[in-house]
């Protein structure tokens, strides 16, 4: 069994955030927050739903790309930030062992349950390979644990799923420098980017027919209470996903139906008719945007794959003060 490291924020510094996001104008949590046991089992089933496309979109990517993006990564530990049930990883795990070497694998994600199963299935399939997990909000990681995978200087970083779209721009470029610092000089990063698209198809993907995207919004109302003695009442707010064409993303958002006051984290919080407690927000930038982000980071893009609907790209990045 793969050895899990836990850096798990402490119930204080969970609870410290859940204030600060609840006093802010408009509310607003920490999108980890989302990721408990059934927050994370349900993003899964989000990335199963039709409308939301990204997910099997950047697969059948990584599927048809693996041996040219392996080739380009070159030796190293790979680090994967937010890796969830880690399905995105095999293909480049294969690559890397046909092209002769021992793959590595580092799994960084809030959920320790979730990435205990993942590291799990991972060891089962690719029995060559040595695997960890770091159980961590991989945003406030200040530096790498000490582990015999982690002893190189310069590793490679994989962060798919448009993860970054998560963050606010200025928290973005943030986390790309943290990134490099983590990655150590002469790191590589290889990042999955989301693109804009028609706002139809937008919305549909966050909220979708079957009501995975809305319970997954759901699921915070039930770990504020569950974890913070909260008492939330999930059918006084309603789910809602739209796209803000000013700042370039998706706000995700549970909406108060009626003026009401809830209880949590030793707190009263008041909501009126229609206000709403911002969940996550999701940017997508085009190759362009992105790229320019990346440099206000330190980041230059050494080369691109994309599929051929032109939705999403995978960035190969290099630093761009240790060009290779
Ligand atoms: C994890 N992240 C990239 C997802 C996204 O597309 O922004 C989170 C998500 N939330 C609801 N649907 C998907």
């Amino acid at each position: 069994m793969p050895e899990l490291l836990d850096l798990h924020p402490a119930p204080a510094d969970v609870r410290r955030l859940v204030i600060e996001g609840l006093s802010r104008n408009p509310k607003q949590l920490p999108a980890w927050f989302l990721y408990d046991a059934e927050g994370s089992r349900l993003f899964d089933l989000i990335c199963q739903q039709p409308e939301y496309s990204l997910t099997a979109t950047e697969t059948a990517l990584l599927e048809a790309q693996a041996p040219a993006i392996a080739a380009a990564l070159g030796p190293g530990t790979l680090l994967e930030f937010g890796a969830g049930s880690a399905r995105k990883v095999s293909p480049l795990l294969e690559a890397i062992e046909a092209a002769g070497r021992p793959p590595a694998y580092v799994a960084l994600d809030i959920s320790a349950a979730h990435l205990q199963q993942a590291c799990g299935r991972l060891q089962r399939r690719h029995p060559a390979a040595s695997i960890a997990g770091i159980c961590c909000d991989y945003s406030q990681l200040q530096a790498l644990p000490e582990h015999p995978l982690l002893s190189g200087s310069a590793h490679l970083g994989f962060f798919p799923g448009s993860s970054l779209g998560n963050f606010e721009p200025q928290a973005a470029r943030e986390l790309l420098r943290q990134f490099r610092r983590l990655l150590g000089p002469g790191g590589t990063l290889l990042i999955g980017i989301d693109q804009p698209k028609p706002v139809a198809r937008l919305e549909a993907a966050y909220n979708d027919a079957a009501g995975v995207s809305a319970a997954f919004a759901l699921n915070l109302l039930a770990r504020l209470n569950r974890e913070l003695a909260g008492d939330f009442d999930p059918a006084a707010f309603r789910y809602r996903a739209r796209w803000m064409p000013q700042a370039s993303h998706i706000e995700m958002a549970l909406v108060s139906e009626r003026a009401q006051t809830m209880q949590a984290a030793g707190r009263r919080w008041s909501f009126q008719a229609g206000e709403p407690l911002i969940t996550e927000t999701s940017a997508k930038y085009d190759p362009e945007a992105f790229l320019a982000l990346a440099a206000a980071a330190g980041w230059r893009g050494a080369q691109r794959w994309s599929d051929p609907a032109g939705d999403l790209s995978l960035h190969l990045l290099v630093q761009a003060d240790s060009e290779h």
